[in-house]
């Protein structure tokens, strides 16, 4: 099949390629000429594990090829919509300008009788708004809301392997069930991953986008249900990660989405809820989800907490205090500093005058774009030189994998704030650090 990718940020370029690894013709096309430039060398504009590999794949197989120009979608038969839908500046809801520019630039140039397949996370209402849109251009059009789940750092499995697709369709495609167009078409893009076993769920357009959302949220409460089990647990002296292993083992409960430390950040979960409580006030069911407001208090209160304990353990004040920030990225295998706590962190400490040396293995050109004001270094032994506080926020391997007694070696002071829990306490203990965990 002859398809089109818009938009080649994280979501849109790691599917582009899984596309083409499927077999299909992908174009690629997005308004960022030197993220189309690097992706039409084979070369990957952001960290994703993977991806450099189906990227040549494809790029040898030829039948990927990445553009600015729009009309490029003419010969497609399937058009992707993979744009962002950042938070608005000045508001909770999501910003859909990239949603509707993407969508415009389609319906001038697009065969009429084409599939456009709605991938971004969305507030629930837009592919019903799209798809009127539609039907008045290209009557003989269809729209399929096909939400994504990917999570970055395994981006290109959950793409290929996903652990289910959802497929939102018209009310009239509905009432088809299995004839459907759109539906047909997409199961003919989808045909090797569906004949793995994965399950399709069909259902409304509305259902679709709600899909995403709420298991977006329902993360984030899990983690910040955790979170605040942390609290109690600081106020009693409990340990958090006994408490997550120990409920975790309830199969009703689970212990994924359980780690207690500084919170979630990113590009989708933080953006994603309050868009959620945007369009639910604006929905007139703002009072259904007024307990996400406090899953994101809850989650903002953790990176306070981890500037206080530093202060504290720092004697009450950071000022000329070194401080050596084990992580910026707001996950480790991921490039991205979006909405990074472990960023937001760096900038609140040295805020507060302390000497901040940031390191990260991948984070670093991002994190510089966006606050200069910090001292980075590449090296984390380097970073770790004359340390009065080590604190750890994004839990890569390689801090896991630090030896107590070597940083004990390169450090002034032997304090360590485990903002992820991370590490092994007794052995840190053992080798005469003052180790810190966040609720236990
Ligand atoms: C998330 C969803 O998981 C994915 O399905 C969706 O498509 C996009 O949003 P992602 O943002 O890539 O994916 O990261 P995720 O792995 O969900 O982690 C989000 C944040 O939560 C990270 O900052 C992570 O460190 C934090 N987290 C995760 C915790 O603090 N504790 C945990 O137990 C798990």
């Amino acid at each position: 099949m002859r398809v089109s990718v818009i938009g080649c940020g994280y979501l849109g370029a790691v599917h582009a390629a899984a596309m083409a690894e499927l077999g299909h013709d992908v174009v690629g096309i997005d308004v960022d000429s030197e993220k189309i430039a690097m992706l039409e060398n084979g070369q990957p504009p952001f960290f994703e594990p993977d991806l450099p590999e189906i990227l040549s794949r494809a790029h040898e197989s030829g039948r990927l090829t990445f553009s600015t120009d729009i009309t490029l979608v003419a010969d497609c038969d399937v058009h992707f919509i993979g744009v962002g839908t950042p938070q608005l500046p000045h508001s909770d809801a999501a910003d859909m300008q990239y949603v509707e520019a993407a969508f415009e630039g389609l319906s001038q140039h697009m065969r009429p009788d084409a599939v456009i397949v709605g991938k971004s996370t969305v507030p629930v209402g837009t592919a019903q708004e799209l798809a009127n849109k539609l039907q008045a251009i290209h009557p003989n059009a269809s729209l399929i809301w096909n939400p994504e789940f990917l999570r970055e750092g395994f981006a290109v499995k959950d793409t290929l392997e996903p652990d289910r697709v959802v497929y939102g369709l018209s009310a009239k495609e509905l009432e088809s069930g299995d004839r459907a167009r759109s539906l047909q078409v997409l199961d003919d893009v989808y045909k090797q991953i569906l004949a793995t076993g994965t399950p399709r769920l069909v259902t409304d357009y509305a259902t679709a986008e709600l899909v995403k959302v709420s298991a977006n949220a329902f993360l984030a409460t899990k983690i910040s249900f955790i979170n605040a089990m942390a609290e109690i647990a600081e106020a009693t002296g409990a340990d958090v990660t006994q408490l997550a292993d120990a409920i975790g083992l309830d199969e009703r409960i689970g212990r994924r989405f359980l780690n207690a430390g500084v919170g979630f950040g990113g590009g989708c979960l933080p953006k994603d809820i309050r868009a959620l409580i945007a369009r639910a006030e604006e929905l007139g069911v703002g009072r259904s989800v007024t307990f996400l407001r406090e899953v994101d208090d809850i989650n903002s209160r953790r990176r306070e907490r981890v500037v206080e304990l530093a202060t504290e353990v720092l004697g009450g004040s950071l000022n000329g205090k070194r401080v050596a920030v084990l992580g910026l990225t707001f996950k480790p295998n991921s490039d991205d500093v979006r909405d990074s706590p472990a960023l937001d962190v760096a900038v609140r400490l040295k805020g507060l005058g302390a000497d901040v040396v940031a390191t990260d293995p991948q984070g670093i050109p991002n994190a510089e774009q966006r606050h200069p004001q910090i001292n980075y270094e590449l090296s984390t032994e380097k970073a770790l030189q004359s340390a009065d506080l080590v604190l750890l926020v994004t839990e890569w391997d390689e801090y896991k994998q630090l030896d107590p007694t070597f940083v004990g070696s390169l450090v002034r002071e032997k304090n360590l704030i485990d903002g992820r829990n991370a590490l092994v306490p007794v052995q840190w203990s053992l080798a005469e650090w003052n180790y810190f965990g966040l609720g236990r």
